[in-house]
C-alpha cells in the first residue's frame, strides 16, 4: 500500500535519513522504532508531504505522493496523528474533530464518521463541549486519533503514541489501534521510541537509528529482542556489549 524508497530527506545541512525504504502492506500494523533523533517524525512528515525529500520515492497504491501538497495527501486517505498530538486546547472536542474533516465536502458521510468516532470513544461524547485542554493526557490522544479519524482514512500514520502516557493509558491506546485495524480495516505505521508495546501489535516492525534502517523483519521473528536491542543501540564489532550511540 505503502512504499517508500531510497529516501533522503534534509534540514538544511544536516541529513536526517540516509536512504531509508520501508513498506506497509495494507492491512498490516507496521512500526518503526528507534531513539531519538533517528529520524522517525521526519519519515511521517515526508509521508504527510510536511516536508520533501531530497531523494527517493514514496508511493502509496502505486502513485508517487512524494512532493504532493499535504491537503492533496490527506484526500488520498493518508491521515497523521502528530508527535505530541497537537490538539487545539481552547477549542471544544468538537470543534476539535471539525478540524479533522475540514477538508471534506461530503456533509451525510461527515456526520456518519462524527457519529462512528463518539461510539469508538465514548468519552469524546461525553465530553464534546468541553475544552479540550481540560482532557486527560489518554483522552487527548484519543482525540488526535478521533480527529484522524475523521478524515476518513485507510491509511494512518501515529507518531508517537504512548509519549508521556502511563502504561495503563498506553494499553487502551493500543487496544483502540488493533481495534481500528480489525474493525476498519485500517493500515497503521506507528513510530514508537520504546520498542517493547509496538512489538507486540505490529506485524511489522523496522528499527531506525542515525536516519538509516538498521533491521527490519516480521514483529513474530523480533519477539524476544535481543536483535532488536543490538540495531537500536548500535555495537561495534570487536566489543559486542560495548555500546556506541
Ligand atoms: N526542523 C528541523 N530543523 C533541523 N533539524 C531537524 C528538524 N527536525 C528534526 N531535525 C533533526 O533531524 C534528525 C531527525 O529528527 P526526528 O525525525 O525528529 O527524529 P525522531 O522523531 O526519531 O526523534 C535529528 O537530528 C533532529 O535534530
Ligand atoms: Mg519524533
Amino acid at each position: 500500500m505503502l512504499e517508500i524508497t531510497d529516501l533522503h530527506v534534509r534540514y538544511g545541512r544536516l541529513t536526517a535519513l540516509r536512504g531509508i525504504s520501508l513498506t506497509v502492506q495494507e492491512g498490516e500494523i507496521a512500526c518503526v522504532v528507534g531513539p531519538n533523533g533517528a529520524g522517525k517524525s521526519t519519515t511521517l512528515l515526508s509521508i504527510s508531504g510536511v516536508l520533501s525529500p531530497a531523494e527517493g520515492t514514496i508511493t502509496f497504491d502505486g502513485q508517487t505522493i512524494n512532493g504532493t501538497r499535504v491537503e492533496d495527501v490527506a484526500r488520498m486517505g493518508i491521515s497523521q496523528v502528530p508527535e505530541g498530538r497537537h490538539i487545539f486546547t481552547g477549542l471544544s472536542v468538537e470543534e476539535n474533530l471539525q478540524v479533522g474533516s475540514a477538508v471534506r465536502k461530503d456533509k451525510d458521510e461527515i456526520r456518519k464518521d462524527f457519529k462512528r468516532v463518539l461510539e469508538t470513544f465514548p468519552i469524546l461524547g461525553e465530553r464534546r463541549k468541553q475544552p479540550a485542554g481540560k482532557l486527560s493526557g489518554g483522552e487527548q490522544q484519543m482525540l488526535a486519533i478521533g480527529r484522524a479519524l475523521m478524515t476518513n482514512p485507510r491509511f494512518m500514520t501515529i507518531d508517537e503514541p504512548s509519549l508521556g502516557l502511563a502504561p495503563k493509558i498506553v494499553d487502551r491506546v493500543y487496544e483502540v489501534l488493533i481495534d481500528l485495524r480489525e474493525k476498519r480495516g485500517l493500515t497503521l505505521l506507528i513510530v514508537e521510541q520504546s520498542s517493547e508495546r509496538a512489538l507486540k501489535a505490529a506485524d511489522t516492525m523496522y528499527v531506525l537509528r542515525n536516519g538509516e534502517i538498521q533491521l527490519h523483519g516480521k514483529a513474530a521473528d523480533l519477539q524476544d529482542g535481543v536483535e532488536v536491542h543490538k540495531a537500536y543501540f548500535g555495537f561495534t564489532e570487536d566489543h559486542e556489549n560495548e555500546v556506541m550511540i
